[in-house]
């Protein structure tokens, strides 16, 4: 038998790309390869890019031309790009940077086998189509291999929203949601290959109707699956927060306590440029629910600064929004103008004036994680241990807020749930210790 190739990929923008590029490499590994994490020796190199913002797919050709030697010393080596970058500049890529081979968008990627042979027969392979097929329909059976606790399902993916600053609607097309048949088959096989814990993934994954009963049914028959101990979800649109999955977070013991819920601004003449199609107190009064129904929550959201037309008042309007919500965790970015969206017909804000505000934005946003992370010191939390500490005998998993906890953790095993009281606060992390009862 002839050795395996090699594949190694790099994978950008968010955990529905994670997911992909694990998709993507079990696909070729049922055509003879072999993911490795040295791209020396790779026989085919992969990014799995975004478009999110300028700067994530700029970044892509300055990669791809630290290529070129290895090109050149293996004139063999094919080079392909997926992901949201490739559905969006589709052929464009290939024009712009002659040594890729192969482009294929997030819906197509099941074709990956037609394409690298189409590659290693010296032709370019370009795939950006939303076929009609679905691709997890196409896919390669999933191999049945031991991983570790944490695993990520999509089970929902495009965008019907559009938001005036986005480019997912574009790059990843319209709504779908897989089958909840399809997801439980799925997620049966990922618990019986060790995982115990499941993150579902959509780009509007509160938005998913693959079952009667939407995604709280859905994480309602995942519960009932031994074995499976937690179950998160993200993201989620405000507006697709129903009645049910806020009913699910008070009565749903393995799902998890945290919930990531962006709103990108806290100005009502914002939210509205930005076609958000709610307003901050609208928003503020669902948070209100949500808290009701589990308390302990901790949330997590998304802020732009800068979006065209942002006043100083919205910018402290915004600045108020987090101050009555309080968060345990954010993201937040500069508005970046996106070829083809909305926004980007605007004027933009002063770029020095994006920078201070959202310096501003994540110093407020960084005391409010790190005053939730102190506020853990003295509790019991339960930790999923996912690896080995530094130290002997130390392992690091997630509490159910997310915070990463260190302990001694002898006995204990990767997999396993540990009862942990947290003893202190660290810059990123906390440290605990095994309860004895
Ligand atoms: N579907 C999710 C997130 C999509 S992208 C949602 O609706 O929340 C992740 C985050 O990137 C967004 O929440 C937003 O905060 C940010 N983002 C998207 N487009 C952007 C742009 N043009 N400039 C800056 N940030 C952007
Ligand atoms: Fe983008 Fe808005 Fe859709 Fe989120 S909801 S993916 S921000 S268009
Ligand atoms: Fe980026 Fe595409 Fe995800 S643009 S954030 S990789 S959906």
């Amino acid at each position: 038998m002839s050795e395996k190739k090699k594949l190694f990929i790099k994978t950008y923008g968010c955990q529905m790309n994670v997911y992909d590029s694990e998709r993507m490499g079990e696909t070729l590994g049922a055509e003879g390869y072999v993911t490795t994490e040295k791209v020396e020796e790779a026989d085919m190199i992969l990014l799995n890019t975004c478009h999110i913002r300028e700067k994530a797919a700029e970044k892509i050709y300055s990669e791809l031309g630290r290529f070129r030697p290895l090109k050149d010393a293996k004139p063999d080596l094919k080079i392909g790009v997926a992901g949201c970058v490739a559905q969006a500049e589709g052929a464009e890529i290939i024009a712009r940077q002659p040594m890729v081979d192969l482009v294929v968008g997030p819906q197509s990627y099941h074709r990956l086998p037609e394409l690298e042979k189409k590659a290693r027969a010296g032709e370019k392979a370009l795939d950006t189509d939303f076929p009609e097929e679905d691709k997890f329909d196409h896919l390669k059976a999933r191999p049945k291999a031991k991983r570790g606790p944490t695993a990520f399902l999509t089970v929902q993916e495009g965008c019907d929203k559009f938001c005036a600053f986005c480019v997912v609607p574009y790059t990843r097309g319209a709504e779908v949601s897989r089958p909840a048949s399809r997801v439980m088959g799925e997620a049966h096989d990922l618990v019986e290959r060790g995982v115990r814990e499941i993150t579902l993934l959509g780009q509007n994954v509160n938005a998913y109707n693959g079952h009667e009963a939407g995604l709280a049914g859905l994480i309602r028959d995942l519960a009932a699956i031994d074995g499976l101990e937690r179950i998160r979800f993200t993201t989620s649109h405000p507006n697709d927060m129903d009645d049910a999955l806020i009913a699910a977070h008070g009565e749903v013991e393995k799902l998890m306590p945290y919930l990531h819920l962006p709103v990108q601004s806290g100005s009502d003449r914002i939210l509205k440029a930005m076609n958000r199609k709610h307003t901050a107190e609208q928003y503020i009064r669902l948070i209100e629910r949500i808290r009701d129904a589990r308390p302990d929550l901790l949330l997590s959201g998304d802020f732009i600064v800068g979006f065209p037309g942002e006043t100083d008042q919205d910018f402290e309007d915004t600045l108020g929004l987090i101050e009555t919500v309080g968060y345990g965790q954010a993201y937040s970015f500069k508005y970046s103008s996106r070829p083809g969206t909305p926004a980007a017909e605007k004027p933009e804000v002063a770029e020095d004036l994006k920078d201070s505000r959202l310096q501003r934005l994540q110093a407020l946003l960084r005391d409010q994680q790190r005053a939730a992370q102190d506020a853990m010191v003295g509790r019991k939390v339960k930790v999923l241990l996912e690896k080995s500490g530094r130290l002997e005998g130390q392992m690091v998993g997630k509490s159910e807020y997310l915070h990463a906890v260190h302990m001694q953790a002898e006995g204990l095993s990767r997999g396993d749930i540990a009862e942990v009281r947290v003893v202190s606060s660290n810059s990123n992390s906390l440290t605990g210790e095994i309860c004895a009862d």
